[in-house]
């Protein structure tokens, strides 16, 4: 079965043609960040009007390997993200749905993330613990089975990208933050591999739950960057600063969710599972539980994921019947 995944939650334009949620077929990613970069941030109006500008290049170009009698239904995004990019994706796959004659699926964008660690593999053991660290949430939950989600935990106010972003624009690095602050840190740790690196707070860690809170550790930061003489020379320290206190605390809370439920794998996904410290102290502290996280390019927001996950969530629906929801959460039914 051939499922064409379209996603445009955000900033990115995104179109995948997977075979039985496991074979990418062809998979293109436009993205506006460029344009965001100038504001350190994204400008809703701008992310809809370029998600207008894409989505049909976007579309025709991950259809070059499939005629479209080859695909068998349309998986898009409907939630949560920016209801004006959501908008665009969701009314185009409703027309395409009406003119093609295929069925939709509808697509939370939270779980989708989590089966990019589906692709090009089998499914993971049962119970699988997920960790969801995006731009906009920062989610852990419990697989029992494919499909069966319950909650375990999240963030109390940013999301742990958001951390990355809004860190990076104090220090003066663009957006998106996450790479520039990993890059920036890499510099620091390449020379001083010893570095003890516990200059910021590590919030919430020692409850016994499993919540975080990053809006903290941006106004400690602040502080940070306010006493610098010497802002660009100290840069790639502090970058490694932040991204330790926010790898920390990620790794921290989600091993004590690991000791209490005791998963047979963890999944990472999300943007912020690109980050090279962060999988390394994962796969430092993990022992025996399977660890599975997708390569950099199906960690950030794509259209791969969303087909995949309509492949093993396979609910057919009516064009008539898709709704965008700008507000869905992890455990939010489509
Ligand atoms: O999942 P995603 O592509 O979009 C959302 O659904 O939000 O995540 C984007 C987030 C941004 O906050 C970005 O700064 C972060 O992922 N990110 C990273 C890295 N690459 C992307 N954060 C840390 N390290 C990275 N290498
Ligand atoms: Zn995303």
């Amino acid at each position: 079965m051939r499922i064409l995944g379209i996603e445009t939650s955000c900033d990115e334009t995104a179109a995948a043609v997977v075979a039985n949620g496991q074979e990418i077929i062809s998979s293109v990613v436009a993205t506006s960040a460029d344009i965001h970069a100038k504001f350190g941030g994204i400008v809703p109006e701008e992310a809809a009007r370029q998600q207008i500008k894409s989505i049909i290049p976007v579309i025709k170009e991950s259809l070059t390997a499939s005629s479209i009698k080859e695909i068998d239904s349309i998986a898009i995004t409907v939630g949560p993200g920016l209801i004006g990019s959501l908008l665009v994706g969701v009314e185009t796959a409703k027309t395409l749905s009406y003119l093609w004659k295929k069925p939709i699926i509808p697509v939370n964008h939270l779980v989708a993330h989590i089966y990019a660690n589906w692709i090009n593999q089998n499914p993971p053991p049962f119970p699988a613990l997920a960790l969801v660290v995006s731009g906009g949430h920062t989610d852990l939950v419990l697989l029992k089975k494919d499909c069966v989600i319950e909650w375990v935990g999240g963030t109390r106010d940013d999301a742990a990208g958001e951390a990355f972003d809004k860190s990076a624009r104090l220090l003066g690095l663009p957006y998106p933050g996450g790479p520039a602050i990993s890059t920036e840190a890499e510099k620091y740790i390449s020379k001083n591999p010893r570095a003890s690196l516990s200059y910021f707070p590590r919030p919430l860690v020692e409850e016994e739950n499993f919540d975080w809170s990053f809006s903290g550790l941006k106004t400690a930061i602040l502080r940070g960057v306010q006493k610098q003489d010497n802002l660009k020379k100290e840069t790639p320290r502090l970058a490694a600063e932040i991204q330790e206190a926010i790898v920390d605390v990620l790794v921290i809370k989600t091993q004590k969710a690991i000791d209490k439920y005791k998963p047979k794998s963890f999944l990472l996904a999300g943007g912020v599972a690109a980050n090279k410290r962060l999988t390394e102290k994962f796969s430092q502290v993990l022992g025996e539980v399977e660890f599975r996280v997708p390569p950099p390019r199906l960690c950030t927001d794509n259209g791969a994921y969303i087909a995949a996950y309509a492949f093993y969530n396979y609910k057919p629906t009516s064009w008539k019947e898709i709704v965008p929801n700008p507000n869905l959460t992890i455990t939010g039914q489509v």
